[in-house]
């Protein structure tokens, strides 16, 4: 990577990752929790995550003309889903991870009980979020809504993920394929879509920004499974080489580390390509788009 291009990443996300998280702060401590329930929501929700999520709905609403501010407690409650996944995910019934960003996972730091009911609490926040937001009764109808199937789908593509139960059917490539547009997918494809709704996107450019969020939904996850194989735990912050010990199904176990990153290239074209009849106001979306193919954390 160039430092001319390291420092644009840098432009890209102070302002995004700076408004959500001073956003994200206020509704955690401002929701009159027990101390000790605080306390951990503070853990799962707080400092360290990469807020790419959030991004993408700032910048999908900023892409279709609209205003920031009209976004922000759509970001927030996206990012409160997001936190809520990785709390669970972590536990030691699901990937049983202990570190996290960089940290002990909150069912270490906190104990199972707390890092359940904490992840379950993010989830009705999220949703509380969402009636706090300046826009219509419909707007706000139609996030609800989004959010929700996001979240419907983020826990089908984890119960196929640890559970299995993935239709038969299907070959092993198309089985891959709908456990990450599942638990990863689709809640970066409903972030850009709630950036549309948030900016009063018409039908045209919503579809386009769903083709986008569809495209780096699962390139997202293809990238992860790459980290996984190819990074340090130092480096990204959580546990390395677990995919294949606990026989996770992924793109480099199936297809191998090219192949996977051909695959990666592939979807950052289409996600590009989808932003084209957005103007320029669809930049910075497709600066992170671009960024986030070659992440290395
Ligand atoms: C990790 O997501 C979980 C996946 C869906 C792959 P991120 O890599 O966005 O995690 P944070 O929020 O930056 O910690
Ligand atoms: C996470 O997938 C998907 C979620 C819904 C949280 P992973 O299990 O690969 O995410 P990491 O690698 O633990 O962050
Ligand atoms: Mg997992
Ligand atoms: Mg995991
Ligand atoms: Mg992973």
């Amino acid at each position: 990577m160039t430092t001319g291009h390291a420092m644009h990443e840098t432009d890209l996300f102070t302002r995004p990752a700076a408004t959500v998280e001073a956003a994200l702060a206020a509704a955690v401590d401002g929701s009159g929790l027990p101390d000790h329930l605080l306390e951990a929501t503070r853990w799962g929700v707080l400092g360290g995550g990469k807020r790419l999520r959030p991004a993408l709905v700032l910048l999908s609403c900023e892409a279709v003309d609209g205003r920031t501010d009209d976004a922000v407690q759509a970001a927030v409650a996206l990012e409160l889903i997001h936190c809520f996944s990785l709390v669970h995910d972590d536990l030691p019934a699901l990937d049983n991870d202990e570190l996290r960003r960089g940290q002990p996972t909150l069912h270490v730091k906190s104990g199972e009980a707390m890092a359940i009911l904490a992840g379950d609490l993010m989830l009705s926040m999220a949703f509380q979020q969402l009636l706090e937001s300046p826009l219509d009764a419909s707007i706000t109808c139609s996030l609800v809504s989004e959010l929700a199937g996001g979240t419907t789908s983020m826990v089908v593509g984890q119960v196929y993920d640890t559970l299995g139960g993935l239709p038969e059917q299907l070959d092993p490539r198309e089985q891959l394929q709908l456990v990450h547009r599942n638990k990863t997918g689709a809640l970066l494809r409903a972030a850009c879509r709630m950036g549309g709704y948030c900016g009063r996107a018409d039908e045209q450019s919503l579809q386009s920004l769903t083709s986008y969020g569809e495209a780096v939904g699962l390139m997202f996850q293809v990238v992860d499974d790459l980290l996984d194989v190819t990074q340090t735990a130092e480096h990204i912050g959580k546990a390395t080489g677990k995919d294949q010990d606990m026989g996770k199904l992924t793109f480099p176990g199936l297809l191998g580390v090219e192949a996977s990153r051909q695959v990666v290239e592939e979807l950052e074209e289409r996600a590009l390509d989808a932003l084209k009849p957005l103007g320029t106001n669809a930049d910075p979306l497709r600066d992170l788009g671009r960024f986030m193919a070659i992440r290395t954390k």
